[in-house]
């Protein structure tokens, strides 16, 4: 096991690459097993155990698996495994999209209920709703879910909450069905958009991503392609939080701007200075911000992903914030550690109330789940004093070499062994 150490109070200078999006790479791969001819060669692939851990349930399935640096190629051609139940598929949320994928190509699928960060309840009766609209039969046994179809046929969804995995689970499931299936009120985040892309790549019929209907014509049969997976708007949107906090000015490439805008917006709020450039954003900052209220909403408001980073940076900020966090109900656990470096927080319900102190004090902190531990690096960073951080495999799970990047960037951060 591995804890990070952060020597704070240090302004951030530089370039900083960012890499594949996570929350795209954990669909795009599992929707690889869809295609029965050919090999997919897919590219700008993240660094991170999340990824690891889907190659492994690939391998288990009977894909061919090939990684070298960034990119991955998967030949899924002789695959006739539908059962996914080991433990990787039980440790990560995103397992569940081979439900969807393995539904999609053989009709039938049974995998372990996924785990993933405890920020929530994380039901998937919408993804449930959805197979079952399509014509599979759903149960759920000795903790795995089953699904079988005679056949999936295309019909009309309506999602009753915006949901990511949902609405990237049934368009997997919609794409090999039999007519056209339109789903509707489902989520426009980036990484939905991608996967449609990706789908579309290996000859899928997909349109409307990114918006509130997505119509999917099914076709009979999907083969691989060559993709490359968009930048992570979460990983981007954290060093630019970083940014701000610490001061300094730090470009950060190989990003879409446009996925960035509310987090850009808020940064500007707060007295930051935000340049976009092409594929990159420069943030600028004297590490002197002003307190703002935030609200976590679907895609293109204020991401959930970022709340706990950015919740890190309004201790410091002047005056009173309010964070309310409308996705996940259990996404403040890492105000207690934030509380032992000083911050003033309370939390009523989905409520943080932020109010900005001088300074933070360097202490032994714990991440309690991924983006709650790039909240504890960045209060590392802007902290007097020394932090050490540990559960940082929770970091891992999402975040290509979180300290390399950082001390690329002038911050004083290692890692070592415990
Ligand atoms: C995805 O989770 C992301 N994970 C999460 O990122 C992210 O926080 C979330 O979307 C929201 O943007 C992956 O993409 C792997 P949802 P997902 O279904 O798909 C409710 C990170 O840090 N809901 O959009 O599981 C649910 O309870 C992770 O990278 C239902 O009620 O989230 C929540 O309140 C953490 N029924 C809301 O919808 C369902 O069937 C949004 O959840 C499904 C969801």
């Amino acid at each position: 096991m591995d804890k990070l150490i952060v020597k704070g109070k240090k302004p951030l200078h530089g370039n900083v690459e960012i890499s594949g999006a996570k929350n795209a790479a954990v669909a795009i791969l599992p929707a690889a097993i869809m295609a029965n001819k050919g090999i997919s060669n897919i590219e700008n692939i993240p660094e991170i155990e999340d990824v690891h851990c889907i190659e492994r349930i690939l391998k288990s399935l009977g894909c061919r698996v090939k990684k070298q640096k960034n990119s991955i190629t998967i030949d899924s051609t002789a695959m006739n495994n539908f059962v996914a139940d080991t433990d990787d598929v039980r440790k990560m949320r995103a397992s569940y999209y081979f439900i969807g994928a393995l539904l999609s190509r053989f009709k039938k699928a049974r995998v372990e209920l996924p785990g993933g960060c405890p920020i929530g309840v994380r039901p998937i009766d919408q993804h449930i709703k959805g197979f079952e609209a399509l014509g599979a039969e759903v149960s759920i046994e000795h903790g795995a879910v089953i699904v079988k179809a005679n056949k999936l046929i295309g019909t009309n969804i309506f999602f009753d909450v915006v949901s990511v995995g949902a609405t990237i689970n049934v368009m997997l499931a919609a794409t090999l069905a039999e007519g056209v299936t339109v789903l509707e009120n489902v989520a426009k985040e980036p990484h939905v958009v991608d996967v449609a892309n990706f789908l579309n790549s290996m000859g899928a019929d997909i349109k409307g991503a990114g918006t509130d209907i997505i119509r999917v014509k099914g076709v009979k049969e999907l083969k691989g392609c060559s993709y490359s997976v968009i930048p992570d708007q979460i990983e981007a949107g954290t060093y630019m939080i970083a940014t701000a906090a610490c001061g300094g000015q730090v470009t950060i490439n190989n990003v879409i701007p446009k996925h960035l805008e509310s987090i850009s917006a808020k940064l500007i709020e707060m007295g930051a200075t935000v340049i976009e450039n092409g594929d990159s954003v420069t943030v600028k900052s004297n590490g002197k911000l002003k307190s703002v209220n935030v609200k976590t909403l679907p895609y293109p408001g204020f991401p959930t992903d970022v709340q706990q980073p950015m919740s890190t940076t309004l201790c410091v900020s002047k005056g009173r914030s309010i964070i309310n966090e409308s996705i996940w109900e259990n996404r403040f656990k890492h105000v207690d550690e934030l509380k032992k470096m000083g911050a003033h927080i309370k939390v009523e319900g989905r409520t943080a109330i932020v109010d900005g102190v001088d300074k933070l004090t360097g202490a032994v902190v714990k991440a309690t789940d991924l983006r709650a531990g790039a909240a504890m690096v960045i209060a590392g960073l802007i902290a007097e004093g020394t932090t050490e951080i540990l559960g940082i495999e929770h970091i891992d799970r999402g975040y290509p070499h979180i300290e390399n990047k950082f001390k690329c960037l002038g911050a004083d951060i290692k890692r070592v062994r415990i």
